[in-house]
C-alpha cells in the first residue's frame, strides 16, 4: 500500500464484528471480524466447511447471528445494522448475492428473470398492478428497459428471450449476477461464482467481475475455491478454517502464509 493510501481514512461498505453462528453444538462462525473496504474485491476463502456460505446466509439475513454485530455503511454517510432485518429489506438497503448452487426461475425467460431482480424497487402498490394505470405501465416500461440494458452490457443480449433453463450453465452463473445486479446493490456477494465453469468461462467471470466493480461502482465479496481466479483478482483475502478467521492479506501474502497452507492452499 503506497503511504498516501494507507494515510487514507478507511471507508468500509461492510464491517462484521465479533459475528458468530451456532447450530445446535456446532460453532459455525466463531467471533468473525471482517471488513470490505469500498470499491474493493475482497475474497473469502477457506476448505469446505469453514463457515463462508454461513457468513454470506448471516450478512443478508437468511440466518440470525448468534453473537456480534454487522454494519452497513451505505455511502451516504449512514451506518446500518444489518443484524435482524429480513432478506428483502438487506436487498433494498443495497446487498445482493448470488447463490452457491444456482437459483433461478428456470421456466422464466432472462428477461424475466432480470425483471424479477427489480422486483423489491418498484413501487406500483396492489391497485397499481390490478388495474395498470399509466404510472404503473411508465414504471414497469422503465425497469424493462434498465434490466434489457443490463443484459446487453453483461453479454446476454442473444439470450433475452430464452428460458433460463435453456442456457449453457455459464450463462447462468452469468445470468445470477446479472439479477443480483438489478436490484442495485453497494455490495454484491458471490458465492462460488466459477463452480463449475471450464478455465474461458472462468477468464471471463474474472472480466466481468472487474468490470462490474468499476462500470457499477460497487465492492465485492467473493467467495471462490479457485485459487487463481482469487489470486488474480483480490484486493484483500480473507481466510477462515473451522469457523475462525485464521488470516487476512493481499493474494502475495497469503499465497505464502503457513498457516493458510497448511489448512487450505496444502490440500489442493
Ligand atoms: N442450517 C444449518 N444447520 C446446521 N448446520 C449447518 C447449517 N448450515 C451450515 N451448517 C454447518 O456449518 C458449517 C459451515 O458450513 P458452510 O456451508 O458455511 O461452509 P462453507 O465454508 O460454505 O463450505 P463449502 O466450501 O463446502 O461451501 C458446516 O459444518 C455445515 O454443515
Ligand atoms: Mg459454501
Amino acid at each position: 500500500m503506497t503511504e498516501a493510501a494507507s494515510c487514507r481514512p478507511p471507508d468500509s461498505v461492510l464491517k462484521t464484528c465479533g459475528l458468530s453462528m451456532v447450530f445446535g453444538g456446532l460453532v459455525a462462525l466463531d467471533r468473525v471480524d471482517l471488513t470490505v473496504e469500498r470499491h474493493s474485491i475482497t475474497a473469502l476463502i477457506g476448505p469446505n466447511g469453514a463457515g463462508k456460505t454461513t457468513l454470506f446466509n448471516c450478512l443478508t439475513g437468511i440466518y440470525p447471528p448468534t453473537r456480534g454485530s454487522i454494519t452497513f455503511e451505505s455511502g451516504d454517510g449512514r451506518k446500518i445494522s444489518l443484524k435482524g432485518l429480513a432478506p428483502d429489506r438487506v436487498t433494498l438497503l443495497g446487498l445482493a448475492r448470488t447463490f452457491q448452487n444456482i437459483r433461478l426461475f428456470s421456466n422464466l425467460t432472462v428477461l424475466e428473470n432480470v425483471l424479477i431482480g427489480c422486483h423489491g424497487r418498484m413501487r406500483a402498490g396492489l391497485l397499481g398492478a390490478l388495474f395498470r394505470d399509466k404510472k404503473t405501465r411508465a414504471e414497469e416500461k422503465a425497469f424493462i428497459d434498465f434490466s434489457y440494458d443490463l443484459l446487453v452490457r453483461y453479454g446476454l443480449k442473444a439470450s433475452v428471450n430464452e428460458l433460463a433453463k435453456n442456457l449453457a450453465y455459464g450463462a447462468q452463473r452469468r445470468l445470477e449476477i446479472v439479477r443480483a445486479l438489478a436490484t442495485g446493490p453497494k455490495l454484491l456477494l458471490l458465492d462460488e461464482p466459477a463452480a463449475g465453469l471450464n478455465i474461458n468461462e472462468t477468464n471471463e467471470l474474472r472480466e466481468l467481475i472487474e468490470t462490474i466493480r468499476t462500470s457499477e461502482n460497487l465492492s465485492i465479496l467473493l467467495i471462490e475455491h479457485d485459487m487463481n481466479l482469487v489470486m488474480n483478482v483480490s484486493h484483500v483475502i480473507y481466510v477462515m478454517d473451522y469457523g475462525k478467521l485464521i488470516a487476512v492479506g493481499p493474494p502475495n501474502e497469503i499465497r505464502r502464509n503457513p498457516a493458510v497452507i497448511k489448512a487450505y492452499l496444502g490440500e489442493e
